[in-house]
């Protein structure tokens, strides 16, 4: 069993009920920063959770500037006891409105190392589907009893077609968008609102670690724009960019080995996880 790795600084008093509670995990970089500084302003309160105390301290600064209250948890979204603690007692200080299971790493291969390692096919299924599943359960628990709340999901357009040289970070993501899709109907059910993000190209440090082509990126904050947008709308799915998205489906509905000649023509390289050993 995985060491229990939590650490809080939290308000103890539970928060006025008139606050909007958001829970984002992977606050402390790219999309889930961009998320959290965009989202920040009175009448919000964040609860910002990563591992990296210091970068989470410079988000939480920012969104405290711009008006919003903020808790920050360091945790590790492979422990499913911690984050169980990180989603109750968030929930406490005030009741849960929005949680949104965002932290991932990506992991690959290069033309120079064409098999993943067993180590970084862990660490990428343990972070991107298990680190999901430990933010998500809890967060549906306590709020299938005020049967009210939204859960999102950061998925990808990796999801939609897999990658060649990210077979298991695509398969995580897969399995994203299907989990979102069964679990839609019960969660409806019960008061709860899911949404599943399937997002392309976004210049963040994940995406900057890779080689590659990198065709209609975005900033993180365009994407965070985009992904509130579609959070306030209560969409199912919010996809960007749509021609992206339309291309991978085409993809995956021609011949397979259409779709592999197309991928075989790019150069990728994309490093071993660190969690499995890489070094970036
Ligand atoms: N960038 C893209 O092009 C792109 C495209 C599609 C989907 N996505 C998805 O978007 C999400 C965010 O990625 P990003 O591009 O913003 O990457 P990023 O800048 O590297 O941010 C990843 C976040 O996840 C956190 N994290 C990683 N491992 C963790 C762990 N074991 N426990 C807790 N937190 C952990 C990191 O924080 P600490 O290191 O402080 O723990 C960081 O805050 C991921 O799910 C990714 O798959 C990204």
């Amino acid at each position: 069993m995985r060491r229990s790795s939590v650490s809080s600084q939290t308000e103890t008093r539970p928060a006025s009920n008139s606050l909007k509670s958001i829970l984002i995990t992977g606050a402390s970089s790219g999309i889930g920063a961009a998320l959290a500084t965009r989202m920040a302003g009175p009448g919000i309160h964040l609860n910002l959770t990563a591992r990296n105390r210091a970068r989470l301290d410079a988000v939480a600064a920012t969104c405290r500037a711009a008006g919003a209250e903020v808790s920050i948890t360091v945790a590790d979204v492979r422990d499913a006891d911690a984050m169980k603690r990180v989603v109750e007692e968030a929930h406490r200080i005030a009741p849960l409105d929005l949680v949104i299971a965002n932290a991932g790493i990506t992991g690959g291969t290069s033309p120079d190392r064409p098999f993943e390692s067993a180590n970084g096919i862990k660490a990428v299924l343990d972070v991107n589907l298990g680190g999901v599943l430990n933010t998500l359960s809890p967060a549906i628990q306590v709020m299938a009893e005020r049967r009210s709340g939204h859960v999102a999901i950061i998925s990808s357009i990796a999801g939609v077609r897999g990658l060649p040289y990210s077979p298991t970070y695509s398969a995580t993501k897969a399995a994203l968008n299907t989990y979102s899709t069964a679990l839609r109907p019960t969660l409806r059910r019960h008061g709860i609102a899911i949404s599943l993000v399937i997002s392309g190209f976004v210049e963040t440090p994940l995406e900057a670690s890779i080689s590659s082509p990198r065709p209609l990126r975005i900033s993180a904050d365009a994407a965070a724009k985009r992904i509130i947008k579609g959070l306030n709308r209560r969409r199912f799915r919010i996809v960007f960019p749509l021609s992206l998205f339309f291309g991978a489906r085409l993809l995956s509905a021609l011949p397979g080995r259409w779709g592999d000649a197309f991928f075989n023509r790019l150069t990728v390289d994309v490093p071993e996880p660190r969690e499995g050993g890489g070094d970036h």
